[in-house]
């Protein structure tokens, strides 16, 4: 097969990541509504045909203990423990993990098995339930069939058809590799944006220990650089581990590396998708980590005996059959658990590094002393946890389906309140729109305050956007990207349009300021586009509302701060990630609004038309008539009879001389002149720059603002 593209020129700007958003890949259609389906659903005949599969044991993959419950705990586990703040990217929705790149990563081992003994009941509901939601909720199940009462399950994972090129994993070459360059300044410790696992390949930390050694001072320090990034703090963490390693064993009874054959992505043909072979003839126990021994003597029941065990005894560091440093307790005074597949034999309970890790740190210890002292507390927070950690990438709570979702809206869901006014209707937005006309705020502070609202959205946790008006709130308030004073005079003038119009309603009819942000930038389109000679009305739908700042976790908005924002020329800096270039951002950022190729050219076209860039730089507004919405900056950028020259050694900034005169005409920044320079970009504004292109600049430019300025409202149908 012919190389790509990419793999001609590495270093080619990857906008085909953006392709995903546009293109139909559901087989079942662009009119596949997975929430109807899913609230069809008998939702106690699906959990009564898992509660049944987790006991009947398959020849051909013999459950550990007659249960494969703790086996659907981990693969739950491993689908929702790739989410990291930082994107929002990855995580159990999608249903991600029978694709590649996880499906066949080295801590994945046999978690295709997992995915098959699910099979049956994946095809006997079809359409009405994803893999996305059959994975996480057989983890749920599998908790509830061995004595954990959980706090509940959602529905509406609706699943992708194609791995995500979009997350970057990693800068590593090779599987199970740490290099310097995921580490901030090269040093292990702070991993670089966006980045969450410190080994490639595995979803949070090596078992065995920092680099494989047992060193349990490390192993604790990494285990909380990488849960704070998948959102849990130190008892969260401890309530993780412990709860999930209080179910099911590890598998080392050889060494994975002598007996395992190749991961799924690299299986023969015949092994249909299956991975890992295994030949049992010749190694009769289990092969999956290479770790072996359960951590107590009832593994398919939730009860204290992994705190009891692991703070109870004194462990030491040994190398297990499968060769990886594991821990023993001292001495033999311990329970010993029956055989996973022979009743009749023991297996003495052991301890990964990253158990032991958590006895030796002071502050996790506490947490752990006081979870044995009061095991309701340990049961309560892993409840809590576990909830979190499988739905934290679902979004709102209008995106929470089925029976079991509980009644209790957790802070990181960013509620935002129903409204208990009426909304504001076709008159009231005339009225409104009239009051913003006669401000004193120009086309450029209304669009780039929108803009600033909405575009937070990130497609991949679906957290963001413009309702709530968490703009007028911290963290937003202060970032640098908002330019705060200016926002705060334009935050102030909308404060008083909304108290004006409010006050002088006696009908109910209330607006909000998210409503009026957005309504805002509808209207400086409209003039802008007026003044260009076109006559457009840009969609707006009310029914935004205001969130108060008891309803934010300020540290929990952090990573949706625009570190760069090219769509506002902002760029920024200390950018402490993984990406090289502004243009590499800039599509990340458009990727995480959902953006396809044609929508982020026209959105950067149109902004930089309409003058709204960070500081009001003149850079990259080719045009002699900012806040009109031409076609300049594509005419322009395009034109022949102009010249770019960098002007700084990073080549971050270009100027645009006359090729006759030498006289400078323009700045620009990389965000706008890779428009002219990539061939699939500048083949996108060659269209808007056509003689016959600015109707069609305008009307695509009116659909994309619409669509980002919508990207959040799962409160409409
Ligand atoms: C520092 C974090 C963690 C590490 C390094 C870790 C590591 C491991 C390893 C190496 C295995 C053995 C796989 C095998 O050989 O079969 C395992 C199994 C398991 N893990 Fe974890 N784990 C971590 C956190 C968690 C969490 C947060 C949960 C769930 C809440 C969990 C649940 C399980 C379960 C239930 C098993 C048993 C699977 C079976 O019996 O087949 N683990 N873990």
């Amino acid at each position: 097969m012919t190389w790509s593209n990419q793999e001609w020129w590495p270093n080619l700007l990857r906008v085909d990541i953006l392709d995903d958003n546009a293109a139909e890949l559901d087989p079942y259609g662009a009119d596949f509504d997975y929430a109807e389906e899913f609230e069809s659903l008998d939702f106690e005949a699906v959990k009564s045909d898992l509660r049944e599969l987790m006991r009947d044991s398959k020849d051909w993959w013999p459950a550990d203990y007659g249960h494969y419950g703790p086996l659907f705990i981990r693969m739950a586990w491993h689908s929702a423990g790739t989410y990291r703040t930082s994107d929002g990217r990855a995580g159990a929705s999608g249903g991600l993990q029978r694709l590649p790149p996880e499906s066949s990563w080295p801590d994945n081992v046999n978690l295709d098995k997992a995915r098959r003994l699910l099979q049956p009941i994946k095809h006997k509901y079809g359409r009405k339930l994803s893999w996305g939601d059959l994975i996480v909720l057989a983890g749920n199940v599998a908790l509830d069939s061995m004595g954990f009462e959980t706090v509940g399950f959602a529905g509406g994972r609706v699943d992708e058809y194609k791995s995500n090129e979009a997350v970057e994993w990693g800068p590593e070459t090779e599987w199970e590799e740490t290099s310097p360059e995921r580490f901030e300044n090269g040093e292990v410790g702070n991993l670089k944006d966006p980045l969450a696992n410190t080994v490639m390949g595995l979803i949070y930390v090596n078992p065995e220990g920092p680099y494989g050694e047992p060193d349990v001072e490390g192993s604790a320090k990494n285990i909380r650089e990488e849960f704070e990034r998948m959102a849990m703090d130190d008892e969260e963490t401890v309530a993780l581990i412990a709860g999930g390693h209080t179910f099911g064993k590890v598998h080392g009874a050889d060494n994975p590396d002598e007996h395992l054959g190749p991961e799924p992505e690299a299986a023969p043909l015949e092994n249909q998708g299956l991975g890992w072979d295994h030949d049992f003839d010749e190694i009769p126990g289990m092969i999956t980590s290479g770790i072996e021994g359960p951590w107590n003597d009832t593994p398919t029941q939730w009860d204290m005996g992994y705190i009891d065990n692991l703070l109870g005894h004194e462990w030491h560091s040994v190398k297990g059959p499968g060769g990886a440093w594991q821990w023993r307790p001292v001495g033999d005074d311990i329970e010993a658990a029956p055989g996973a597949q022979d009743e009749s034999e023991t297996e003495q309970p052991m301890m990964l590094t990253t158990d032991v890790a958590l006895k030796h740190d002071d502050d996790y210890r506490a947490v752990l002393e006081r979870f044995q002292e009061n095991p309701e507390e340990f049961h309560e927070a892993f409840a809590r946890a576990w909830y979190k950690l499988l739905h934290r990438d679902m979004g709102p709570p209008e995106r929470f389906l089925g029976p079991d979702v509980p009644d209790e809206v957790m802070i990181w869901q960013d509620p935002v309140p129903e409204a208990d006014y009426e909304i504001i209707g076709e008159d009231e937005i005339a009225e409104l729109e009239s009051l913003i006309r006669d401000s004193d705020l120009s086309r450029a502070q209304r669009v780039k305050t929108a803009w600033a609202a909405a575009s937070t959205y990130r497609d991949s946790d679906k957290r963001g956007g413009a309702n709530g008006a968490r703009i007028r709130l911290e963290p937003q308030r202060s970032w640098e990207a908002n330019e705060p004073e200016e926002l705060e005079t334009v935050l102030g003038t909308y404060e008083e349009i909304q108290a004006e119009f409010n006050d002088s309603r006696e009908d109910g009819v209330q607006v909000s300021l998210a409503d009026l942000i957005v309504l805002g930038g509808k209207v400086a389109i409209e003039q802008a586009a007026a003044d260009a000679g076109y006559d457009v009305t840009v969609p707006f739908e009310p029914g935004r509302t205001d969130a108060t700042a008891e309803q934010t976790d300020v540290e929990s908005f952090e990573p949706l701060k625009p570190k760069a924002d090219g769509f506002r020329n902002y760029i920024g800096g200390n950018y402490d990630d993984l990406y090289d270039t502004l243009e590499e951002r800039m599509v990340d950022k458009a990727d995480l609004l959902n953006l396809t190729v044609p929508e982020m050219t026209v959105l950067v076209g149109g902004m930089r038309a309409l003058g709204a860039t960070y500081g009001d730089s003149e850079r990259g507004v080719l045009t002699d008539s900012p806040g009109t919405l031409t076609n300049d900056f594509f005419v322009n950028l395009l034109d022949m009879d102009y010249e770019w020259e960098p002007l700084d050694e990073d080549e971050e900034i270009f100027v645009i001389r006359d090729r006759e005169t030498g006289d400078a005409k323009w700045e620009a920044t990389r965000f706008d002149v890779i428009f002219g320079a990539h061939s699939r970009l500048r083949a996108t504004a060659d269209v808007y720059a056509a003689d016959d292109g600015e109707a069609e600049f305008v009307e695509d430019f009116v659909d994309a603002w619409s669509k980002v300025m919508k990207l959040d409202r799962y409160d409409l149908d």
